[in-house]
């Protein structure tokens, strides 16, 4: 059995990757769909080209991958279950090699996510060094659900995002990671600047439907919101509110934003993330309508706790 590096440039690399897509129920297994998805990653500045597999002659046994994303974190592409004839050594070794081609590549935090039943992954992760941080809740609503409250009243201006906006847009950022229980250990693990470039590459939209909210000319809150046309749907990758502005219905203001964006792209689905332990923001979306979809467990590694 090898382990290699399967880069674009090997004539293994269509079939690798869109094997390992199609395993995780992004893409189907279409040449022309994973062109397509693969420019669209290009354009959105992640790297493709971590792609390892375990190959018996030519015969592929196994394979992961990682999405190397604007900012310095990368998300490891596991598929969801190993193949049968995988043992845990071969998984162990194709990780490993993943994280060491993320290091190469300048990545500082490389993050993961496995189904909750799983007991395969986690214990292949543990012994790569990633640690156990969360349980994250998928949540969805319809856009054309009712509003949680009669009335519409919003006192937020929102300006879009720009490059003269940046820097506001990174202060609001980590102004809202104060006292947060969504993923602390994800915003202590790297700069409000790498977690919103990173952001750029949620969705084909990158930043075009990205808002900071005012309140008296004064930022409050934030909104990353990301389209996935092909899914009809708008996805809340972020939305955070300054602690001192917290618990007056600013959240339900971003919402409604979110969900106006999502009205005027046509998209019929809002959806989000939240760390199960967030339950001001889950009694929020709560309210909001927004029920589970599923739900998978994270983990993460910081390339500078090896040293
Ligand atoms: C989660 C978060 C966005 C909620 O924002 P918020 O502005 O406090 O949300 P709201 O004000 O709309 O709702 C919060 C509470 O205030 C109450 N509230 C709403 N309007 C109010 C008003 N006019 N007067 C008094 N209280 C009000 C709500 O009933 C709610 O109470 P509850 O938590 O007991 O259910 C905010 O806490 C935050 O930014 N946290 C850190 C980052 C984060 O967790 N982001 C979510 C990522 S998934």
């Amino acid at each position: 059995m090898q382990i290699c590096d399967v880069p674009s440039t090997d004539p293994r690399y269509l079939s690798t990757m869109g094997g390992l897509l199609a395993a995780l129920g992004t893409l189907i297994d279409d040449p022309t769909r994973l062109r397509e998805w693969l420019l669209s990653q290009r354009r959105l500045r992640v790297n493709t080209d971590l792609l390892v597999a375990a190959f018996d002659g030519e015969r592929l046994m196994a394979s992961a991958a990682a999405l190397g994303l604007p900012g310095g974190a990368a998300l490891l592409l596991l598929p969801p279950r190993l193949p049968a004839r995988t043992v845990p050594q071969v998984a162990h070794a194709i990780v490993q090699r993943v994280k060491a081609r993320c290091v190469d590549t300048g990545i500082r935090l490389v993050q993961a996510l496995t189904e909750v039943e799983d007991r395969t992954w986690p214990a292949v992760l543990r012994d790569c060094g990633l640690h156990f941080v969360t349980r994250l809740l998928h949540l969805r609503r319809n856009v054309s659900a009712a509003d949680p409250s009669a009335s519409r009243h919003s006192d937020l201006r929102w300006i879009p995002y720009s490059e003269a906006e940046r820097p506001r847009f990174i202060a609001m950022l980590a102004r809202s990671y104060e006292a947060t229980t969504d993923f602390p250990e994800l915003s202590a693990a790297r700069s409000a600047e790498d977690a919103l470039e990173s952001h750029t590459a949620a969705g084909e939209s990158g930043t075009q439907m990205w808002g900071l909210g005012l309140l008296e000319e004064q930022p409050v809150a934030v909104l990353l919101a990301a389209l996935h046309p092909g899914l009809s749907m708008l996805e809340v990758a972020y939305l955070g509110v300054a602690r001192e502005a917290r618990g007056r219905g600013i959240g339900s203001q971003v919402l409604a934003r979110a969900r106006d964006e999502a009205v005027r792209a046509s998209a019929n689905v809002l959806a989000l993330s939240v760390d199960r332990r967030n339950e001001s923001a889950r009694r929020l979306y709560d309210r909001w309508g927004f029920r589970p979809s599923g739900e998978r467990d994270a983990w993460i590694h910081v390339v500078s706790d090896d040293a």
